[in-house]
């Protein structure tokens, strides 16, 4: 997600991300001391890595390069794009993108047309979402590897509310109606695609077609379920809950349903949060509360007004599990991942069985949690799968100056989650699990997004998209730059490949950011391009020769460049030579990336096209460009015009 007001240097570069205040109270390091622990660690790895100070100093980088990436080095065959900034949507040459639904398509049969002058509430209940963000794909039928059929699970994080109505309302301004508009075009959409002649269609009137919205009917599942801080108005149980929204990333999950992170919930609440029982909570949470908040619907609903349903907030932040397959399933809400903002979560099979999902929390100076379920796998009985989510242990990363990842049980009664800090159960562990967090010692880290699993190496990915409030006395070992206005790619390696382990090594992958300027403190693979770095990495993919693919946002904030994707190796002599592969219309930022199983489709969100600008001067008018209709953000297939497998 990105901001609306955010302040930006004379030369372009954010400065201040007001959606993304830093409520974690650090205690910072002693300036020298991390400067002696960031030298010892260089020196392990031979020097490998620049600092912006120790680059700047020694003047290591800033040859000419190249447009196009050294051939041979890199298995990526594609011709590199151009970095650039313009209305419309690039791809690679030899590649084609189509756009295959944007914010009001119908995804139920019964929805009206899409009408940017006449919205309705009631409408838009049934239409495509705005600003989508994480793409899952999910083979039909269900368990087989089909890439010409499946469904397309995919969150709408946020609406952009000036960009969607005439004149450019926004907060107070709305009107009920618009407000009830924002708020059913958030959550996810469930639509069928078919693939014929390399070409994709929606699959209109398909039984599996869904909307998921703030009210879809959803139930408190693990460690939170029934706790006194979970009772509402409309749960009274505190077992029942109602839709999801702030959905950021995700992943499928081995056994075929979709998780979705709750990421920046915070800005839907009206009233005074230190007036609540749970005012430290809130506080740690960052950004709950307000006379004015972002979102419009604490002014016409009780459900977002504090003074009315003070524990409404504990409802939200979780990573929500649910059957794609099933549209009438419910959401459930997987307590013991932990609540914080969460981007996503990966899921994925360890050799033992156990499922482990990995989850970033996407704020500055916040962590990385790793969950192991309790139960294990069976691939013959998706039935018995199906609630491995619910129950297991939690923990938190720690990054040490030697290289390596400690992972700090986050269990009631274990070391300081005891009832002497106000951890009388683990519902108030997971409740407040940054406070645990701070508590055992996790690293906060520059903003941790999208951390993902490399199916063929079996390592860790962690995109830590950018953290300007990073000063000199707080830079370290994981997190080596202060100011870090361009974000960089942190490789975790589990001992023997085993993701249970309670240490693992840790390497830094890229330092974003133009090799060309010294200032920057980038770091690629030596043949790095023109073109071929990039700025702000958030969400990730790999296809299925274990190459990652990029997708960034803010780029065009920090660096004057469009958002797109990169794509590189990960091992072999092409390790961290990215190239340019894709760039999104003005203002965008590109998500979700997702491959069919087949490698030959890249979908791909682009999210809030023109967001600086207004619903009557847009900045782009992006699919559409037509008199009269407003940028809209959508969903695009990318294929090669020859049919192959993408990259290759
Ligand atoms: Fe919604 Fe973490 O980007
Ligand atoms: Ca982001
Ligand atoms: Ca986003
Ligand atoms: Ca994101």
């Amino acid at each position: 997600m990105s901001s609306d007001k955010r302040n930006v240097s004379e030369h372009g570069w954010l400065i201040e991300d007001d959606d993304d205040i830093p409520s974690n109270p650090l205690k910072n390091r002693d300036f020298y001391d991390v400067v002696a622990a960031r030298m010892s660690r260089r020196k392990m790895l031979g020097g490998m890595m620049a600092t912006t100070a120790l680059a700047a100093a020694a003047g290591s980088v800033g040859s000419v390069r190249k447009a196009q990436a050294a051939d041979g080095v890199s298995t990526l065959t594609f011709t590199e794009l151009e970095h650039g900034m313009d209305e419309d949507f690039h791809v690679a040459p030899d590649y084609e993108s189509q756009v295959l639904i944007r914010w009001g398509d119908r995804v139920n049969a019964d929805a009206p047309d899409f009408d940017p002058m006449a919205q309705a509430a009631d409408a838009q209940a049934m239409q495509y979402g705005y600003n989508n963000d994480y793409v899952g794909y999910c083979p039909l039928p269900q368990g087989s590897t089909s890439s010409d059929s499946g469904l397309l699970a995919i969150n709408h994080e946020y609406t952009t509310d000036q960009m969607m109505f005439p004149g450019g309302p926004k907060g107070k301004a709305l009107t009920r109606e618009q407000a009830d508009i924002t708020r059913m075009a958030h959550g996810l959409s469930v639509i069928e695609i078919a693939r014929e002649n390399n070409s994709w269609r929606v699959v209109d009137g398909s039984r599996y077609a869904r909307r998921i919205t703030p009210d879809t009917p959803g139930m408190i599942t693990g460690p939170a379920a029934g706790s006194p801080r979970m009772i509402t108005t409309s749960s009274p149980d505190g077992i029942a809950t109602f839709g999801t929204y702030g959905n950021c990333a995700g992943g499928v999950t081995p056994w075929g349903t979709v998780v979705t992170g709750e990421e920046n919930v915070q800005n839907y609440f009206k009233g005074d949060a230190a007036a609540t029982a749970e005012a430290e909570n809130y506080a740690r949470y960052g950004g709950i509360g307000g006379d004015d908040p972002r979102y419009a619907w604490g002014h016409f609903h009780e459900r977002w007004q504090l003074d009315k349903d003070p524990n409404e907030p504990n409802h939200v932040g979780w990573i929500v599990e649910f059957d794609p397959y099933d549209p009438g399933a419910p959401l459930l809400k997987r307590t013991s991942l932990g609540r914080c903002k969460h981007e996503g979560a990966n899921v994925f099979i360890n050799a033992d069985g156990r499922a482990v999902a990995y989850t970033g929390d996407d704020q500055r100076f916040e962590y990385v949690y790793r969950f192991i379920s309790a139960g294990t796998y069976d691939p013959n009985d998706r039935a018995a799968n199906m609630n491995l989510l619910e129950d297991g242990d939690l923990s938190v990363a720690e990054f040490t100056d030697d290289g390596r990842v400690v992972w700090h049980p986050l269990k009631h009664g274990d070391g300081p989650l005891t009832a002497e800090n106000g951890f009388n159960s683990q519902a108030d562990v997971v409740i407040e699990v940054r406070k645990a967090g701070d508590l055992v010692g996790a690293t906060p880290l520059d903003r941790p997004e999208d951390v993902d699993i490399n199916p063929v190496t079996g390592t860790v990915f962690v995109m830590l998209t950018n953290n300007s409030r990073r000063m000199p006395q707080a830079v370290d070992a994981v997190n080596p730059r202060h100011n870090n206005l361009f974000g960089h790619i942190v490789e975790l390696m589990p001992p023997d490949g085993d993701h249970t382990a309670d240490e693992f090594g840790w390497e830094f992958f890229i330092l974003a950011g133009n090799p060309e300027v010294a200032l920057h403190g980038a770091d690629y693979h030596s043949d790095i391009s023109a073109n071929g770095w990039f700025a702000n990495p958030d969400n990730c993919a790999f296809d299925n020769k274990g190459r990652l693919w990029i997708a960034t946002d803010g780029a065009y904030r920090s660096a004057g460049v469009a958002d797109g994707v990169w794509a590189c190796d990960v091992t072999g002599d092409g390790r961290a030579l990215t190239k340019h592969f894709l760039r999104t219309p003005s203002q965008a930022e590109l998500c979700g990336p997702a491959f069919t199983p087949d490698d030959t489709t890249f979908f791909c969100a682009v999210q809030h096209p023109g967001e600086r600008s207004s619903f009557d001067d847009p900045a782009t008018r992006w699919p559409d460009f037509q008199e009269g209709m407003p940028p809209r953000p959508s969903l695009v297939a990318v294929t090669k015009i020859d049919g192959g497998e993408i990259g290759s």
